[in-house]
């Protein structure tokens, strides 16, 4: 039992390393230096939250995670959420590439547990650091039933954020996320939670590629488009890689020389056209591919479209497949 007299909940939290393990001041440090204890050590209050064990993942720079990492956490989240004696699974993680693991975890977990990601902006040893504060929330989020079969969550200074569609936006402030036009899903203070909207598209539990098997992912990269972009680079990607992601300008779009490419493309590798802006929609466009040689990632960005491409091409999707899963996730 809790002070408030509710029953505590089981919380595990998993650390993987980032800013919020981090060690140094704001404006010099190393991520993923900290043990989480010693930050656990610096919020007496969540232990009246819950009841928390802590596995020690990994110690990294999110720079450095790797598609490895993605699938152990998946094994590991898994485990826990059939583990009847554990409620619910906080993740600390970088935050560069947050929204990379947050998408990939949100499509490949069968779980209907909790699952609630944090990490940090300032180092643990940071005059004000924000850590111990976002630690705090997603503890108390995760104990919430709020919080369960909502896919992977995310909570970053009183916010709480869908684990398709949070976005680093901010490369310096601790209010550094967004979900773009989508907006966010609610907003935390201390342990109470205002959940405002719940996630349409499909995630976790409800994936299709949340019971697939994965060992390695096909490999997929992503082609910026810019003023006088190389169709030569294109063409190379192209022929390297299972699946390409162009980051094209305003809706996904690029100049003659990259249509041209694509046109007469007639390699295996799958094109998907995302765009370079936070905000708008992708859609298919008889303008830039008359042939619908590519696929429209929506509002998918271009890493998180890479993402998905990698996961479809795993289960051997063709073009009509690869539709159907980027207007569904
Ligand atoms: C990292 O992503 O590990 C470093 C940056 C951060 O966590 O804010």
């Amino acid at each position: 039992m809790g002070v408030s007299g509710r029953v505590m909940k089981n919380i595990v939290i998993i650390a993987t390393g980032g800013t919020i393990a981090g060690s140094g001041i704001a404006s010099s440090y190393k991520a993923g230096q900290i043990d989480v204890n010693e930050i656990l050590a610096t919020i007496p209050r969540i232990n009246e939250l819950a009841s928390i064990r802590l596995i020690d993942f990994c110690q990294k720079d999110s720079n450095d995670i790797t598609e490895k990492d993605w699938l152990g956490l998946r094994s590991l989240c898994y485990a826990l959420g059939c583990d009847k004696e554990v409620d619910g699974i906080v993740i600390t993680h970088g935050t560069d590439s947050f929204e990379e693991t947050a998408y990939f975890l949100n499509l490949t977990l069968d779980i209907d547990k909790p699952v609630v990601m944090t990490g940090a902006m300032r180092p643990a040893t940071a005059t004000s650091a924000d850590g111990p504060m976002n630690l705090y929330e997603a503890v108390a989020l995760a104990c919430r039933p709020k919080a369960k079969g909502a896919g992977v969550l995310a909570v970053f200074a009183d916010t709480i954020y869908s684990g398709r569609d949070i976005t680093k936006t901010n490369s310096l402030k601790t209010n550094a996320f967004d979900m773009g036009d989508v907006g966010m899903l609610g907003y935390m203070r201390d342990d109470k939670v205002y959940m405002q909207n719940l996630p349409y598209r499909l995630h976790t539990y409800q994936s299709e590629f949340a019971r697939a098997e994965f060992d390695v992912l096909p490999e997929a990269g992503i082609y910026y488009v810019h003023t006088d972009c190389d169709p030569q680079l294109l063409a190379w990607m192209l022929d390297r890689y299972d699946g390409v992601v162009i980051a094209g300008s305003g809706s996904g779009n690029y100049p003659k020389a990259i249509q041209e490419v694509i046109e007469n493309y007639e390699g295996r590798a799958k094109i998907v056209r995302a765009s370079r802006l936070l905000e708008g929609s992708v859609f298919e466009s008889d303008v830039f591919d008359p042939l619908h040689k590519t696929i429209p990632a929506y509002r998918l960005s271009p890493h998180k479209a890479r993402i998905l491409l990698m996961l479809a091409l795993a289960q051997g999707y063709e073009q009509a497949d690869l539709d159907r899963v980027f207007e569904l996730y």
